[in-house]
């Protein structure tokens, strides 16, 4: 697996991260079960054999159980500390927590994206994060808080870096004036069925089409160097279907085109839906997430795959569902 040096880092990636969200069994306060721990070290031990070194958390994946069940791999697969790169995020709290009422809520606060870190740590058993994103705009922002968590999370050391997902171009420039440190990331939804910061850019001042709020995203991260990290890069498995059962629409003829790229090109239908994302020279880092291991071998065969400029418009226009203006 090819891997490359995220800007305004020292650290060096694989094109590939793998996304934990489906690791430690299932989303309620249960205690993490020792069938999902071990299931989890299964997977995490195919990703990392298949040269992957990076991973993307968060601490609502399972609520908390996908952070607790990876932190096995220190002891049971001797991976060390430096072999791996850690991400993860904070700022989306479910309703009803801490306290039966509460809503669901977003919280860039100076405490929560302190204790939520604190607590990243310790389901880890790790002393530091390479990368903490605050994982969903907060209408509520105060940047200079944000500004003060993050130095303090940084001469601490517990974190190296940071970044963002789903935010807009604006709300990352806006961010960035407060802040001493590079926004690096920003992780946000991307696939051939969901390709809205790409067409958003090719829909501009078309007649009903108004701009989008995604519009400027790309070329602001290109731009400042921040790594766009593509989420659902397979799109949750919904083009992987028999396209002949599906019912027709563009998900079925965008499901064919991908099935007849995979053949032509000996190669698998997740390395062609990944390569799209590789294809665009903004240099996406997809994170996907199938917790199978034949999926897993057949995600990494994106690697060795070139689309060309017709591929990747092929895949495009079927995926956005309507031709070019
Ligand atoms: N920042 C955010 O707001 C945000 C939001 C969502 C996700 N994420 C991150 O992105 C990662 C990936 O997201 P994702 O899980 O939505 O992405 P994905 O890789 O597009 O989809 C994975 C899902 O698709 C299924 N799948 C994969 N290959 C399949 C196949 N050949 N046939 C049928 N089903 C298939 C998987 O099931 P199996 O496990 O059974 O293969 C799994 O449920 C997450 O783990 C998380 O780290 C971030």
């Amino acid at each position: 697996m090819q891997k490359y040096q995220i800007p305004h880092t020292d650290l060096h990636v694989s094109r590939l991260g793998y996304g934990c969200m489906g690791l430690g069994g299932h989303w309620n306060t249960e205690p993490l079960d020792p069938a999902d721990q071990a299931k989890a070290l299964e997977v995490v031990e195919k990703v990392l054999s298949e040269g992957i070194n990076f991973f993307d958390h968060a601490d609502i994946y399972m609520m908390g159980k996908a952070e607790e069940a990876f932190s096995g791999i220190w002891k049971a697969l001797g991976t060390s500390r430096e072999d791996v790169v850690l991400q993860s995020k904070c700022a989306i709290r479910f309703q009803d927590m801490p306290n039966p009422g509460d809503p669901q809520r977003f919280d860039f606060s100076y405490d929560y994206i302190i204790s939520s870190t604190e607590s990243i740590l310790r389901r880890l058993n790790t002393d530091y994060l390479d990368i903490l994103l605050l994982h969903r705009p907060d209408p509520l922002i105060e940047p200079e808080e944000v500004a003060r968590a993050f130095d303090a999370l940084a001469s601490s050391g517990k974190v190296r870096h940071f970044g963002v997902s789903n935010h807009t171009a604006s709300q990352m420039a806006f961010l960035q004036y407060y802040l001493d440190q590079p926004i690096v990331v920003n992780q946000v939804e991307m696939n051939v069925v969901h390709s809205s910061l790409v067409n958003d850019g090719v829909t501009f001042n078309r007649g009903e089409a108004q701009p989008k709020s995604s519009e400027g995203t790309v070329e602001y991260c290109r731009m400042n160097g921040v790594l766009l990290q593509a989420y659902s890069p397979v799109a949750g498995g919904r083009l992987f279907g028999n396209p002949h059962e599906m019912p027709a629409g563009h998900l079925q003829e965008t499901a064919k085109i991908v099935s007849e790229m995979a053949e032509a090109k000996q190669t698998s239908k997740e390395a062609i839906l990944l390569a799209w994302l590789l294809r665009h020279p903004a240099g996406i880092q997809p994170i996907f997430g199938t917790t199978r291991p034949e999926r897993i071998a057949a995600s990494v065969m994106a690697d060795d795959v070139a689309l060309s400029r017709e591929d990747w418009y092929r895949l495009f226009i079927a995926g956005r569902g309507e031709p070019l203006p």
